[in-house]
C-alpha cells in the first residue's frame, strides 16, 4: 500500500481519540517499573485478556519483556498528578522507583505494582506479543483483578486530561445518535 499520511498527521488524527490513563507496571529483578498509557483495552473476556501497546524505548518495555509480566492500573480523575510523574512525555525526570514515591502501592499473582487506589487493577501474564514499528503490542491474560476505589475515570483527549460527564436527557444531540446516561 502506497502510504499518503506521515507520523505527524497520525498523531494530529490520534488527538480525537478520548483515552482511559492508565499506569502500566511490572516488576523485574526486584524492581519496580511503571508508565503512563492510553493504549490500552480489551482483547476478550475468554479468556479475560488486556491488550497494551508500549514504545520498545521506554525502561518499562524491557522490564515487561524480561519479566513477562505486567499490571494496568486504571486511574481514577483524581490521580492526574500520578499519570504526570509516571511520564516522561510529560516532563517528569523522576525515573524507576521513584515514580513510586507517590501513591499507595501494593502487588497481586506476578508482584507487578498495583495501584490501590485505582479503579481497577488487571494483573497480567503476557501470553502473546508482536512488534511493530517502534512499539510491541503485549496480550496480557489476567490472573488476578484488584477492584479498587469508586469513581469517575481520567481521560485524555486532544492533549489534554479531562473527566467524564453524563450526558442529561433532552440534551441536544446530533442527529443519528440516541441518548445515554442516566
Ligand atoms: C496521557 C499519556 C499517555 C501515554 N500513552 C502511552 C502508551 O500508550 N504507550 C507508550 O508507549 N507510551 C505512552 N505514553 C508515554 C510514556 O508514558 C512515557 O514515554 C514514559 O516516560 C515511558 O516510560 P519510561 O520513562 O520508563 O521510559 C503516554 C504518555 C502520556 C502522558
Amino acid at each position: 500500500m502506497d502510504r499518503t499520511v506521515s507520523a505527524e498527521q497520525y498523531k494530529l488524527g490520534m488527538r480525537s481519540f478520548a483515552g482511559a490513563v492508565c499506569i502500566l507496571t511490572s516488576s523485574h529483578a526486584g524492581r519496580p517499573y511503571g508508565m503512563t498509557a492510553t493504549a490500552v483495552c480489551s482483547a476478550a473476556a475468554d479468556p479475560p485478556t488486556v491488550l497494551v501497546c508500549v514504545n520498545r524505548s521506554t525502561t518499562t518495555h524491557e522490564a515487561m519483556a524480561k519479566a513477562g509480566v505486567f499490571c494496568v492500573n486504571v486511574l481514577r480523575a483524581e490521580d492526574r498528578e500520578l499519570s504526570g510523574l509516571f511520564s516522561s512525555a510529560q516532563g517528569s525526570a523522576i525515573r524507576g522507583e521513584g515514580r513510586f514515591r507517590d501513591g499507595h502501592w501494593t502487588h497481586l499473582l506476578t508482584g507487578s505494582p498495583v495501584l490501590v487506589n485505582a479503579l481497577v487493577s488487571f494483573d497480567c501474564k503476557i501470553v502473546n506479543r508482536l512488534v511493530h514499528g517502534t512499539h510491541t503490542v503485549f496480550l496480557g491474560e489476567v490472573g488476578e483483578l484488584l477492584i479498587g476505589k469508586k469513581g469517575k475515570p481520567l481521560l485524555y483527549a486532544d492533549g489534554q486530561y479531562a473527566k467524564l460527564a453524563a450526558l442529561a436527557h433532552g440534551e441536544p444531540l446530533p442527529e443519528g445518535l440516541d441518548y445515554w446516561g442516566v
